[in-house]
C-alpha cells in the first residue's frame, strides 16, 4: 500500500490544515473566524517551554492580539473553566485558541462554550436533549491546535470535565464545541516524550477499537475507525521510537483526528473504567484504556469476534483471527512500554468496590458490545487489576 501523504487540507468534520510548519497560518485561520484578541488556553507544562513562546509570537507578528490561560489540571475541572472565562472576560477576548493536549483543548472548548452562557457548565451535560440549552449567541469560536496525538478533541464535539465536588468526569456537549479551525502541525508533537506519546496513541487506537466494536449503525465511523487502526499499527512504535520522525508524528496526528471523529459510533469499557479511574485515582486516560484493552477485547470477544477478524484481515496480522487482534495489541503494548495490569499504574483490588459502580454508569457503558452489570464490571477490574487474560 502506497504510504499516506504527510500535507494536506480537509473539510471532515471541520476544516483542518495538516503539514509540518502550518501553525505558521494561525493567524490566517483567527482571521477567518473574526478573531482579533485571542485567549490562548494550553496546558501549564507547556507554557514554560520554547514552544509556547514561539506560538504566541507567530500569533502576535501575524497581527492578532492574545494572552495566554494555563490554570489548569490534567483532567481539567469545573473551576479551571470558570476561571478561564473570567480571563476571557477580563482580557476582553474575541476568541479562543486551544494549545496542547487534550486537556488544553477540552478547557478551551468549554471556555469557549460557557462565555456567555447564564447556567451552569453542568447543566451542558451530555444527557437527553440537554445540549439545547446552550445559548448559541454566547458562544466564540476555538482554533485548536493539539500537541499531543491521542484524545483528537481537536474534532470533537464535547469535553471532558471532572465536577470536583464528587469526583465524576462528566462529558459536556453541544455540536458547537467542534473547532471551527484545526492545525495539526506533526512540528508541535515532537517534543512529547516517549512515555506520553505511547499512552496517547493508545488513546487513538481506544477511540478507532472501540468505535469499530460498538453495535450502533454509523458507515461512515465504521469505515474511519478500521482505517485509523492502520495508522497506528503503522506508525506508533515509530513515532515511539524515534519522537523526531516527523511522518510518524504526521500520521500519529491523522490517526488521532480520525478516532475522536469515529467515536461519535460509541465507546465501550475501556473508556468506562478509564474514566473512574482517572478522576478517583489521577490516573492517564490513554495509559489505563491502553492497560486495559486486552481485557476488554477478550470480556467482549464472543460479540465482536466477526470484527476482529475483518481488522485482523485488514492489517494483514499473521494471525487472521480476534485471537490474532488481542495477541498484536498485547505485543504493541509491550513493544511501547505499557503496563500489564491496573495494579502496576494504582488501582488496587480495594478501590474496585468504588470504582466499578462508577463505570457501570458511564455514559460510554450502554455502546460496549456486551451488555455490563455491575457483576461482569466488577469482575473485569479483577482481572484487569490482577493481569488474568
Ligand atoms: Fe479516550
Amino acid at each position: 500500500m502506497h504510504e499516506s501523504p504527510t500535507s494536506g487540507n480537509w473539510n471532515y468534520p471541520t476544516p483542518i490544515r495538516f503539514g509540518a510548519g502550518r501553525i505558521k497560518e494561525l493567524p490566517d485561520a483567527c482571521r477567518e473566524l473574526g478573531i482579533s484578541n485571542a485567549l490562548v488556553v494550553t496546558d501549564p507544562t507547556l507554557v514554560a517551554l520554547p514552544l509556547f513562546s514561539s506560538l504566541m509570537e507567530t500569533i502576535q507578528f501575524g497581527g492578532v492580539n492574545c494572552s495566554g490561560f494555563s490554570d489548569i489540571q490534567g483532567n481539567p475541572i469545573g473551576k479551571n473553566v470558570d476561571d478561564g472565562v473570567q480571563a476571557f472576560k477580563a482580557g476582553q477576548h474575541d476568541g479562543v485558541i486551544a494549545f496542547g493536549g487534550g486537556s488544553a483543548l477540552d478547557a478551551g472548548k468549554a471556555i469557549a462554550l460557557m462565555v456567555g452562557q447564564t447556567r451552569p457548565l453542568w447543566d451542558f451535560e451530555d444527557r437527553e436533549d440537554w445540549w439545547t440549552r446552550v445559548d448559541l449567541a454566547g458562544t466564540r469560536p476555538v482554533v485548536a491546535v493539539p500537541t499531543t496525538s491521542g484524545t483528537g478533541s481537536e474534532v470533537g464535539r464535547a469535553s471532558v470535565i471532572t465536577d470536583q465536588t464528587t469526583h465524576i468526569k462528566k462529558i459536556i456537549f453541544h455540536p458547537s464545541m467542534l473547532p471551527e479551525r484545526v492545525i495539526l502541525d506533526p512540528e508541535a508533537t515532537t517534543g512529547l516524550p516517549a512515555a506520553i506519546t505511547a499512552a496517547v496513541g493508545m488513546d487513538a487506537l481506544s477511540h478507532c477499537l472501540e468505535a469499530w466494536s460498538s453495535p450502533l449503525y454509523h458507515p461512515m465511523a465504521q469505515g474511519i475507525a478500521i482505517e485509523g487502526m492502520r495508522l497506528v499499527h503503522r506508525w506508533l512504535k515509530a513515532a515511539v521510537d524515534d519522537g523526531g520522525d516527523l511522518t510518524a508524528r504526521a500520521q500519529m496526528q491523522v490517526a488521532s483526528t480520525m478516532g475522536a471523529t469515529a467515536f461519535q459510533k460509541g465507546l465501550g469499557a475501556m473508556h468506562s473504567i478509564s474514566h473512574p479511574c482517572g478522576a478517583v485515582l489521577g490516573t492517564h486516560h490513554g495509559l489505563t484504556n491502553a492497560v486495559v484493552m486486552p481485557y476488554v477485547l477478550e470480556f467482549n470477544r464472543s460479540e465482536i469476534d466477526d470484527k476482529l477478524s475483518l481488522l485482523a484481515r485488514y492489517l494483514n496480522l499473521p494471525d487472521k483471527s480476534a485471537s490474532g487482534v488481542i495477541d498484536w495489541v498485547l505485543r504493541l503494548r509491550e513493544d511501547i512500554g505499557i503496563a500489564h495490569t491496573l495494579a502496576d499504574i494504582g488501582v488496587q483490588p480495594e478501590h474496585i468496590d468504588e470504582l466499578a459502580p462508577m463505570a457501570l454508569a458511564d455514559p460510554s457503558s450502554p455502546t460496549n458490545p456486551r451488555e455490563l452489570t455491575l457483576a461482569n464490571v466488577s469482575g473485569l477490574f479483577q482481572d484487569a487489576v490482577s493481569g488474568r487474560l
